[in-house]
């Protein structure tokens, strides 16, 4: 079975759509997020170009806020303040990565935790290790609603998680353990790789290496979410799996492109909606 992102990606962004028409129908304001974009990194440019699309097509309101390169760390702090105070502003995201002489640590805890809708505060993140509702990253979320719309539960099965990223790894591994999944995380110290993949009900691969795991790294009917984005020999998007050699062994798998990279935009999107509820309900 291929899991495709795209496609559950869209109807839920045709669910927001609903969402955001029934809230203009009764005249409300629609929520706005704001992006934060500094200098020309080309991947940052095409992920908040698809940002501002998917607002405008659910038709949440969306603000890009971009600055050169030679930006100082104070001036982003001043912007951020300037958004958190912002009471028409429902979410802040500032696109990764920003430039060598800005501190990331210290702008991602600059944002309202209230507002941060990538989930990278430490609140959040604190959050989320407690599974209390806070913000949730998109890229996990999006992995956990793709089981979902198979009907794949992993309660009580052997998931194993390659990548110990705070953006997708950690967060991955928690809400799979929040589901009672039995969670292993492998990474670049990890010996024995393949024996601990080939156990895995469920393997997501998130090293960041064109095609590196084929099937012999997993066992026949495994699900494999595939959270790579990679440029293969030819310069092909792929991602860290051998898709086709490990479609016909898996159970299900998310190709690249088309599996887990639309579902991210999706889940930012629900999550500028939420913060707007939280903040328009103080719920
Ligand atoms: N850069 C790559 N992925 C992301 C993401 O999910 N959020 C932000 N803010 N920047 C990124």
């Amino acid at each position: 079975m291929i899991i495709n992102g795209k496609e559950i990606s869209q109807k839920i962004k045709d669910q927001l759509k609903i969402q955001i028409n029934e809230l203009k129908q009764q005249k409300k304001r629609v929520p706005l997020l704001a992006v934060v974009l500094v200098g020309h990194n080309q991947a940052s440019e095409v992920y908040v170009r698809n940002k501002v699309k998917a607002c405008e097509y659910i038709g949440i309101a969306s603000q890009v806020i971009r600055k050169e390169n030679n930006c100082t760390q104070d001036e982003l702090l001043s912007i951020i303040e300037k958004l958190n105070k912002d009471v028409h502003v429902d979410g802040i995201l500032v696109q990764l990565p920003l430039p060598a002489h800005i501190d990331e640590e210290i702008i991602i805890r600059s944002i309202n935790p209230d507002k941060d809708v990538d989930g990278f505060h430490p609140i959040n993140v604190a959050k989320l290790f407690l599974n209390e509702e806070g913000f949730i990253p998109c890229t996990p979320h999006g992995m956990m609603v793709m089981l979902d719309e198979i009907g794949y539960n992993p309660g009580g099965k052997e998931v194993v998680v390659v990548g110990r990223s705070n953006i997708v790894g950690k967060p991955v591994s928690l809400l799979m353990l929040h589901k009672n999944a039995t969670v292993t995380i492998a990474h670049s110290y990890t010996t024995h790789l393949k024996e601990i993949t080939q156990r895995a009900d469920v393997l997501i691969t998130a090293v960041g290496k064109a095609k590196f795991f084929d099937q012999s790294y997993i066992k026949e009917g495994a699900v494999v979410l595939d959270v790579g984005i990679n440029r293969d020999e030819n310069g092909k998007l792929c991602g860290d799996c051998d898709y086709q050699a490990m479609a016909e062994k898996a159970y299900a798998i998310t190709p690249v492109p088309g599996g887990v990279g639309p579902m991210t935009i999706a889940m930012l999107m629900t999550n500028t909606l939420l913060a707007y509820h939280r903040r328009s309900y103080g719920i």
